[in-house]
């Protein structure tokens, strides 16, 4: 894991587009993995600003996102569809047909899981994974105790999480109890992941990524393991690393 550290939410989210922006650069039939939340949303302006203003093509780029809520229609503003829609897609020339997400709404959820895996594969696999962090640790919504060996599958929401994302809703009983979420193993195939972090409530949860052991009790820990994972933290998110630590862990 190589950690890039940024002064606050804006310059990380300047370096995270730039990272994205390298991908394609590099390879402008990228396959993206994508996140929603509000970590990742400073990112998304920065990539829409820079289409306006270099006019970077997004048409042969395909993109993949880690979760949807489950039970959402694509149509409900709250769905991660919508929220991919309005902050991204609407805004780059991608075509539609090449956005994947998965959906909250299949009646066969083991066939739509297998599937959308399936398709990652078919179009050669993810290139690069955009990660947020939930501060439970999960990454996608793989919460504690998921199995490092799961693809893409159901999962019931902890409460923390119901409790983090309520934000968005109008009561707490309206956040879905469950979601479909790529699994631990779908994210370490990915061939690069960059995880982002912002702000002081993510403090505790990247002190123990880079101190904890490789855990399933810490999800994001297995990150450890994949051989290309960059962090983009701000100050506040580092704030109970030590500065010697924050320099060791950017080599
Ligand atoms: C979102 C996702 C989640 C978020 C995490 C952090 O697609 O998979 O893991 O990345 O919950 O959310 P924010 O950025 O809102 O703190």
């Amino acid at each position: 894991m190589k950690l890039i550290e940024a002064k606050d939410y804006h310059e990380m989210s300047m370096l995270a587009a730039e990272v994205i922006l390298d991908q394609i650069k590099e390879k402008n039939d990228s396959v993206l993995g994508l996140a929603t939340g509000g970590t990742v949303l400073g990112t998304y302006q920065q990539l829409i600003l820079d289409h306006q203003q270099n006019k970077t093509a997004y048409q042969h780029i395909k993109t993949f996102n880690l979760d949807e809520y489950a039970g959402l229609s694509r149509q409900d503003e709250n769905s991660y569809h919508a929220y991919m829609k309005k902050h991204f897609f609407d805004e780059v020339n991608i075509p539609f047909s090449q956005t994947f997400l998965p959906n909250g709404e299949a009646l066969d959820m083991k066939a739509e899981c297998e599937n959308y895996d399936q398709k990652m594969e078919e179009l050669g696999g993810i290139d690069l994974q955009l990660l947020g962090i939930g501060q439970n640790g999960h990454i996608g919504f793989n919460e504690p105790g998921s199995s490092f060996e799961s693809k893409t599958h159901l999962v019931a929401l902890e409460q923390s999480t119901r409790e983090a994302n309520a934000r968005y809703f109008d009561t707490i009983e309206d956040v879905p109890t469950h979601a479909v979420t790529m699994g631990i193993a779908t994210i370490m195939k990915s061939k690069k992941v960059l995880l982002l972090a912002s702000g002081l409530q993510k403090s505790s949860i990247l002190y123990d990524l880079f101190h904890s052991d490789v855990t399933s009790s810490i999800p994001a820990t297995i990150l450890r393991d994949h051989p290309n994972t960059i962090i983009i933290a701000d100050q506040e998110a580092l704030s109970k690393l030590h500065q010697d630590e924050r320099k060791m862990f950017a080599k």
